[in-house]
């Protein structure tokens, strides 16, 4: 079967909504036709325990191709992993190589067009929109390259949004997202607007909305692409020491290889493909 491929950065727009309500991030046109859903109720949607010797995230075979018109892109051809319960893992991949598909496949932003993907024993592939938001709402953080703030919003507003989705009361919010820039070295920061803060402390806001709720699972695409070396050594240690600390399962996609040395595992994904876990 041919491999066709188009430039980089076609699937921005998915990645840039991520945070949008899944209704809008769903990208079904695009793909081809998802597996079968299932619904999930509300309470099943938080990630039970492991025992630490099953994965907390079970990939099997997931593919992903997406049609535009004649043309077929194959954006994860046949992609199986295990990954453990508080591990940190690096999918390192050149530009195309289909990182961030597999991120938004895993954090249920996508389905794949064929496979499996399990987390705590809960079929995310299956899921339909609501399972998948209240899925995402309760066990999943997302960081993303851009940020993805909200410009008309304070940095303490930004970081409490997730708790709004998790029915969190006005004033834990606030003592919840203060207690969250905090810990990113951003007390002090909590009425600033976006445009009034640098790039890199403006990831620190897009982590600390990321850590907030206290998900077990973390997923960055990209945290660093627009930071300077300096920065982006600080935004990792940040990223890194809160994962430890909540015994957060974290994964990283990148092309920057200085990146890989915070992480347990590496793993390198070429057109598609896994070609090496180290
Ligand atoms: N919505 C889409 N429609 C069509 N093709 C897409 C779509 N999203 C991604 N692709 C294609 O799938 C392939 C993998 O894309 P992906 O965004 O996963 O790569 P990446 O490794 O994250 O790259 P980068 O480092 O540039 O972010 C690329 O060839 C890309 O053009
Ligand atoms: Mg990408």
């Amino acid at each position: 079967m041919g491999k066709k491929r188009t430039g980089r950065g076609t699937n921005a727009p998915a990645a840039e909504r991520a945070d949008a309500p899944v209704s809008e991030s769903m990208n079904a046109a695009a793909g081809a036709p998802a597996n079968e859903e299932m619904n999930v109720p509300a309470v099943a949607a938080a990630v039970p325990e492991t025992d630490g010797r099953k994965p907390l995230i079970a990939v099997r075979h997931i593919r992903k191709v997406y049609r535009m018109g004649d043309e077929r892109v194959v954006a994860l051809d046949d992609v199986t992993l295990d990954i453990y319960r508080g591990e940190i893992i690096c999918f390192l991949g050149t530009s195309g190589s289909g990182k961030s598909t597999f991120l938004n496949m895993v954090a249920g932003l996508e389905k794949p067009s064929r496979g499996e993907i399990f987390i705590g024993g809960i079929p995310v592939h299956k899921l339909n929109e609501e399972g998948v938001t209240l899925f995402r709402q309760k066990n999943i953080g997302f960081i993303f390259q851009s940020y993805n703030l909200l410009p008309m919003l304070t940095a303490l507003e930004n970081v409490s949004m997730p708790l709004v989705f998790r029915n969190v009361d006005r004033r834990r919010r606030s003592a919840m997202a203060r207690g969250a820039l905090e810990a990113v070295g951003l007390k002090g920061y909590e009425r600033r607007r976006p445009t009034q803060m640098s790039g890199g402390q403006q990831q620190r806001v897009g982590i600390a909305r990321a850590i907030v709720g206290n998900p077990k699972i973390i997923f960055a695409d990209e945290p660093t692409g627009n930071l300077d070396t300096n920065t982006t050594k600080d935004v990792m240690q940040i990223i890194v020491k809160s994962a430890r600390k909540n015994g957060q399962t974290l994964i990283i996609v990148t092309h920057d290889r200085t990146i890989a040395e915070y992480a347990d595992r590496i793993v390198t994904i070429r057109d598609g493909n896994i070609v090496d876990i180290s």
